[in-house]
């Protein structure tokens, strides 16, 4: 492959070449700023001149023949594009949103549901994804938390692994195989104040330690491209950052593939003040590493000037060319341009009834139980008189998220058809509208603030039901890309309606739909039973009405930490000691006077219909390895699975290190009664750390380890890491 690229860059000019680095949204969908330059005219102009390497948003095997045939045929060189989207949690049969599906833990599950994602992408033409994204937050706040896998670096990189599998498959040149994206480099997840696009200003340590490792882990796993990120960083913005860009990814960690920029953030350099114009921005940006612009139209239109004036080196040009081919030749594009374009395929695979299946299942497995007093849950499959109440519980498309872009509305299994299957003694009262007006992927949501008129509809429902389900949550269009809130509590009048409710009825299950960790103190504190269920995709409806009914008994965990306020905001579970821990008499250690530290649900955590208890912790530190192992029971009467999590805690080190850090868990069901033996193993990868020069190291010292339920329950042990182990690690 190597050599048949350096003959086709042989022959390429200078044109052709930054031809190849050129990205063209298509003339249907924006996922960004719709774009101000450029008209169709000029971009079908330059497919036909060779002078665009990928378009984005263009769909369905006719529209991305017809494309494919216009570069192909109709440019000198005949190189094939790149077809590009946001194939973020589904295409046509939709999963549940990555927060959902990282609290299922289950990584085979996530996998698959890649899998099926990449299916129905290239059976519509698409033959490249701008997923996983694998940026750390922990800022629900920022609405883009629905698109990752939470706040957990050790979690985080996992399911961006999974999820890069998933996509690329074992065979990039498979016709049901898509090039992956992780994205977006780096540190994106840290906006300031939760607010989309704000700037990002992290220490070095929480660089290398929190925001790195996903993507390490991405390009361990061969993700073929990376997307630079909208964010400065430490005052360079990423997409000019040669830091990052270069030393990192390409030196430090030996990334072969290509870099594209996020939408028009090569442009965006000069509204930074980084770049003095957009021919200033594509010599910045090339130059540090970015090698391929989209919507920005500054490669295009300077690269070939820049390289005349030496301000650009055609050897800088030749790596990104060489990058953008490489992929194309390992997608099989060279072979057959139109691979991705098989009719067939699209009527046979999209909506195939294995997809549904699949989903179905990450659904069910993403599903979070919060709280079960008095085990109202799960419901009686002849349980008479319920009484469904929520403006979500007949939505046909919030459940299906945000980053929805290929799917078609309306194509959700709602909660209410979902509960029908299983009885038609459902009555159902809205209560109220979530939102008024128009609300789409691009516009933004009315949030419905003092619509109460089906208030009273839903009270008197309520007072003839024996249990009331509420479903309650966020419009799947008020998370997402530019969709920050301040406040964190049920969006308009969902609250007051619950409460109004609660006065003529206690028996409430309350069922969230969101994109985000909500603060909910009010309902932990009156609410029996609360069930964490995201939004769950095209089988929504399904799987909440299994777990309703136990047919499937809950089992995810929170990827997330849950605050009870807004203003405890950034929380998260491994966080510093500080030097001031610990209530003192006085007011000066490191707490609020009008609320405590605690989250109101920590990460890790979620609950079962069963129960499950730990016992005998135990450490070997045999001659080779350390085993840390545990002893769990289902303690109650029905099946169940349980996540079982390994936390550990470094006490003193170079640098100081969280209190605790998840290092491994293992998902397992248990029958009642049954015990099992859980083992983990501490190594070299889950006991160091990188230092502030960006080194992984691993020091001797004393060392706890918990294992438990979550993140704030476990047995605890400790170790002493030793000198000559810390040797014996680095022989292995
Ligand atoms: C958007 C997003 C990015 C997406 C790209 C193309 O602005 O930031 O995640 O992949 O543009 O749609």
């Amino acid at each position: 492959m190597e050599e048949k690229i350096k003959e086709l860059l042989g022959k390429m000019t200078l044109e052709e070449k930054v031809g190849q680095m050129n990205q063209y949204n298509g003339f249907w969908d924006v996922t960004g700023p719709p774009p101000k330059v450029g008209n169709p005219k000029v971009k079908y102009e330059h497919l036909q001149k060779g002078w665009v390497g990928s378009v984005l948003n263009v769909a369905g095997h006719e529209n991305v023949r017809e494309f494919q045939k216009m570069a192909v045929e109709g440019s000198r060189l005949g190189i094939p594009l790149l077809f590009g989207m946001d194939v973020i949690h589904g295409h046509k049969t939709l999963t549940p949103i990555p927060l959902a599906e990282a609290a299922s833990w289950d990584l085979q599950a996530i996998e698959k549901s890649a899998r099926v994602a990449a299916i129905e992408a290239s059976a519509r033409g698409i033959n490249w994804t701008f997923a996983p994204m694998v940026d750390i937050s922990r800022d629900a706040r920022w609405g883009r938390v629905m698109e990752g896998a939470g706040e957990d670096p050790y979690l985080g990189a996992l399911v961006g692994a999974a999820r890069v599998r998933g996509f690329q498959g074992k065979d990039l040149a498979a016709e049901d195989t898509i090039a992956a994206c992780a994205k977006h480099f780096a540190g994106y997840g840290f906006a300031e104040a939760g607010r989309d696009y704000n700037t990002v200003d992290i220490g070095t340590s929480t660089l290398y330690n929190i925001v790195f490792p996903p993507f390490k882990s991405a390009i361990d796993r061969g993700v073929k491209t990376v997307m630079n990120a909208f964010n400065l960083l430490d005052g360079v913005p990423a997409t000019g950052n040669e830091f990052l860009q270069r030393d990192i990814l390409k030196d430090k960690w030996g990334f072969q593939g290509f870099i594209v920029s996020d939408w028009a953030s090569l442009a965006e350099m000069t509204v930074h003040g980084f770049a003095r114009d957009l021919k200033n921005a594509a010599q910045l940006a090339v130059n540090a590493g970015s090698d391929m612009d989209m919507e920005s139209s500054a490669y295009i239109t300077y690269l070939c000037e820049l390289v005349r004036e030496g301000k650009v080196t055609e050897n800088t040009i030749d790596d990104a060319v060489r990058r953008i081919l490489r992929v194309k030749y390992e997608l099989g594009l060279f072979d057959d341009p139109y691979r991705y374009c098989n009719a067939g395929r699209e009527e046979k695979l999209i909506y195939h009834p294995d997809h549904k299946k699949a989903a179905l299942d990450i659904a069910k497995k993403s599903i979070v139980l919060l709280k079960n007093k008095n085990h109202l849950l799960p419901l009686d499959k002849n349980q008479p008189k319920i009484g469904v109440i929520g403006p979500l519980a007949g939505d046909k498309n919030s459940p299906l998220g945000s980053w929805r872009l290929g799917s078609d509305d309306n194509t959700a299994v709602s909660l209410l058809e979902g509960l029908k299957e299983y009885t038609h003694e459902i009555r159902y009262a809205k209560g109220a509208d979530l939102v008024v007006g128009k609300a789409s992927f691009i516009e933004e949501v009315e949030v419905n603030t003092t619509g109460k008129s089906g208030f009273k509809e839903a009270i008197e429902l309520a007072k003839a039901s024996e249990v009331v389900i509420m479903v309650l949550g966020e419009h799947g269009f008020q998370s997402g890309e530019g969709r920050s809130r301040t406040r964190l509590g049920l969006p308009g009048v969902q609250q007051a309606l619950l409460e109004e409710v609660y006065q003529v009825n206690q028996n409430i299950i309350l069922v969230l739909m969101n994109g985000r960790p909500l603060t909910l103190t009010w309902a932990d504190e009156h609410i029996p039973a609360i069930l964490e269920t995201w939004h769950l995709g095209t089988q929504s409806g399904h799987a909440i009405a299994q777990v309703l009914f136990g047919d499937h008994t809950p089992g995810g965990k929170l990827p997330m930490t849950f605050p009870r306020d807004v203003g405890q905001v950034p929380i998260y579970y491994n966080h510093y000691n500080t030097g001031r821990p610990t209530p003192e008499q006085e007011v000066f250690w490191s707490h609020y006077i009008d609320e405590s530290n605690q989250p109101l649900y920590p990460f890790g955590y979620g609950l079962s219909y069963t129960t499950f208890a730990y016992s005998d912790l135990t450490i070997d530190d045999t001659e080779d390895t350390l085993v840390v192992s545990i002893w769990v029971t289902n303690t109650g009467e029905r099946a169940g699975e349980e996540v079982a999590q390994l936390y550990i805690r470094d006490r003193v080190a170079s640098i100081a290190r969280p209190v605790k850090e998840l290092k491994g868990f293992h998902k397992f069901m248990l029958m009642p009664g049954e015990s099992k033996k859980v083992e983990f193993s501490l190594e070299r990868d889950e006991l160091g750390f990188y230092n502030l020069q960006g080194d992984y190291i691993v020091e001797p010292g004393l060392f706890d380890v918990w294992i438990g339920t979550n993140s704030q329950e476990g047995l605890q042990g400790s170790f002493e890491l030793k000198e000559e182990r810390v040797k014996e690690m680095w022989s292995k």
